[in-house]
């Protein structure tokens, strides 16, 4: 198997753009661009999410217990490149604002969903997290797409 061609592969498989929040056990909010979530079931309701064990934000998933889901709108691709970067303030001048849960919920994100972590599995440099759906609530516009390593629109 070649990596390289499996990673080419890998860019045509175009997606939407999430960010995932979670919180530390002090109630701050982390989080990071993900891609890699996918709907798992919907009775009982899961989702899943696939998170690096690099990031620094892991140990938060590893023992937060929670997290939600941002789906991200087209006009949000600063907000996407913003959570994919280390070492930054992720969640300042970024509107957004604390669920019940104290998840971070962005401002503008097409859909949010709120779960309770009820599995993980490996993944080998990922963790798999599949979580319960505690709140779904879809918003208005159209999504911000990833494909071939770059951001992209729906054509109007
Ligand atoms: C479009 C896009 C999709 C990504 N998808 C994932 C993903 O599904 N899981 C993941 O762990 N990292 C993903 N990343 C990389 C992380 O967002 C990035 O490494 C982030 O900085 C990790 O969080 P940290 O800052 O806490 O280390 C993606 C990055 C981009 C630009």
């Amino acid at each position: 198997m070649d990596p390289k061609e499996l990673r080419r592969v890998m860019g045509h498989f175009a997606t939407g753009v999430t960010i995932v929040t979670t919180k530390d056990e002090t109630g701050t909010p982390f989080g990071l661009t993900a891609n890699a979530f996918a709907s798992l079931s919907l009775d009982p309701p899961l989702v899943l999410v696939c998170v690096d064990k690099a990031a620094q934000c892991y140990s938060c998933f590893a023992s937060g217990g929670h997290f939600a889901v941002n789906v991200l709108a087209e006009h949000q691709e600063e907000v996407s490149r913003r959570f994919a970067t280390k070492g930054v303030s992720k969640f300042d001048g970024i509107g957004w604002r604390a669920s019940e849960s104290g998840l971070a919920l962005i401002d503008k994100a097409i859909g949010h969903i709120e779960c309770k972590i009820v599995y993980s599995y490996d993944g080998g440099d990922h963790t798999i997290y599949v979580g319960e759906v505690l709140s779904a609530a879809a918003g208005e516009g159209r999504p911000l797409l990833f494909y071939q390593g770059k951001y992209h629109r729906l054509p109007e």
